[in-house]
């Protein structure tokens, strides 16, 4: 029998916090005004995790739902792939989504790539399945990044928010990953951070240990905002062309929600007429992995997105990290 070895994405589920912190309630906290974050950046509002929610909770009930839109059971799941930078466990936390979800022939585990991290998940996933090594995939996009915020920086903590999104992706006679194209410069790494600080201990003479912890999300703007509008449309142009497509083939244009200009300034740099473009950046703000999964769900939801949509999806963020894949929405 021949095995299968396309790719289609068959099912989407996302799940956020339930505490929803207004732009208003930010003036308490910062200098900083309502009008400042919608004009500079779209967002309005974000969900932030209580101590009574965790990662893996949040990723675990986005991927019920994915799991459910498959038409699927969490045992036929043969590989877990959880894009996040903030895991529960520094050892990583796909395991205990493996375990929440009783996915027991799953194999499980976490992949870093920041706000890229759904889109390198995606291509990542894809390979088991062109091989034929595994035909049903969870691939999951999820942070807390309210964790590791500087609540006293108006420049970072207005940005971000929390929440998880998921797909299940599946071995299929037909194609529907089309292109993708992944990027990636270290050069460019100090723009974008959650870094380890060292608080040197000895141990034994001549013996140190850098026994020390991580610090909050320290950025750039400016410079990440000038990359995102730049590299973007270039990547999506590559997918693109790997995929044998040009933009005006695109229905919708999906990226990583971290600001309403980027967004506005990369459709407008491809052509791309505005109600391609999906944005729920107001809701939720920046959540990382998650943005991209849990806005492709809310639009396939709500029946904007529709089986065999062509989708450019793009991804951007620390490392510096981007990339984008095209593929058709379905089984
Ligand atoms: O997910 C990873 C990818 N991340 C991104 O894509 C983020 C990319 N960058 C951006 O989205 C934007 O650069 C920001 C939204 C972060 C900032 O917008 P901006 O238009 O680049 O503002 P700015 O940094 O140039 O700041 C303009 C002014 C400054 O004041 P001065 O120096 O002109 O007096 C800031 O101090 O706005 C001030 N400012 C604020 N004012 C009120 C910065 N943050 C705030 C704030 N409220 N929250």
């Amino acid at each position: 029998m021949q095995q299968n070895t396309g790719i289609a994405i068959t099912g989407s589920g996302s799940a956020v916090p339930t505490a929803c912190l207004e732009n208003q309630a930010m003036t308490a906290l910062v200098e900083t005004s309502d009008e400042w974050i919608t004009t500079r950046t779209g967002i309005k509002n974000r969900r932030i995790t209580s101590e009574r929610e965790s990662l893996s909770s949040l990723a675990a009930a986005a991927s019920l739902k994915a799991i459910a839109m498959a038409g699927i059971t969490a045992q036929d799941i043969d590989l877990i792939l959880l894009t996040t930078s903030t895991p529960d466990d520094l050892f990583g936390s796909a395991c205990q989504v493996q375990a929440a979800l009783g996915a027991n022939h799953a194999v499980a585990f976490d992949l870093t790539a920041a706000c890229s991290g759904f889109l390198f998940g995606m291509v990542t996933a894809a390979q088991y399945i062109r091989t034929g090594v595994y035909q049903n995939v969870l691939l999951i996009g999820a942070d807390i990044l309210s964790r590791w915020v500087d609540w006293g920086d108006r420049t970072t903590c207005v940005l971000f928010g929390d929440g998880a999104g998921a797909v299940v992706m599946q071995a299929s006679a037909s194609d529907k990953l089309l292109g993708f194209e992944l990027k990636s410069d270290g050069t460019q790494n100090h723009f974008l951070n959650l870094a380890y600080v060292p608080n040197t201990q000895e141990l034994a003479p001549g013996i140190t240990v850098s026994k020390g912890g991580y610090q909050a999300i320290t950025m750039n703007g400016k410079e990440v905002y000038r990359f995102a509008v730049q590299k973007v449309p270039e990547v999506i142009d590559k997918a693109l062309f790997r995929a044998h497509l040009s933009a005006e083939d695109i229905d919708w244009l999906l990226l990583h929600q971290a600001n309403q200009r980027i967004l506005d300034a990369v459709a407008q740099r491809l052509h791309v007429p505005k109600d391609k473009v999906i944005s729920n950046l107001a809701n939720y703000g920046n959540t990382s992995a998650a943005s991209i999964p849990i806005a492709l769900d809310e639009a396939v939801r709500c029946g904007k997105i529709k089986a065999n949509d062509t989708i450019a999806a793009s991804g951007f963020g620390a490392g510096l990290t981007w990339g984008a894949a095209i593929f058709k929405w379905g089984k």
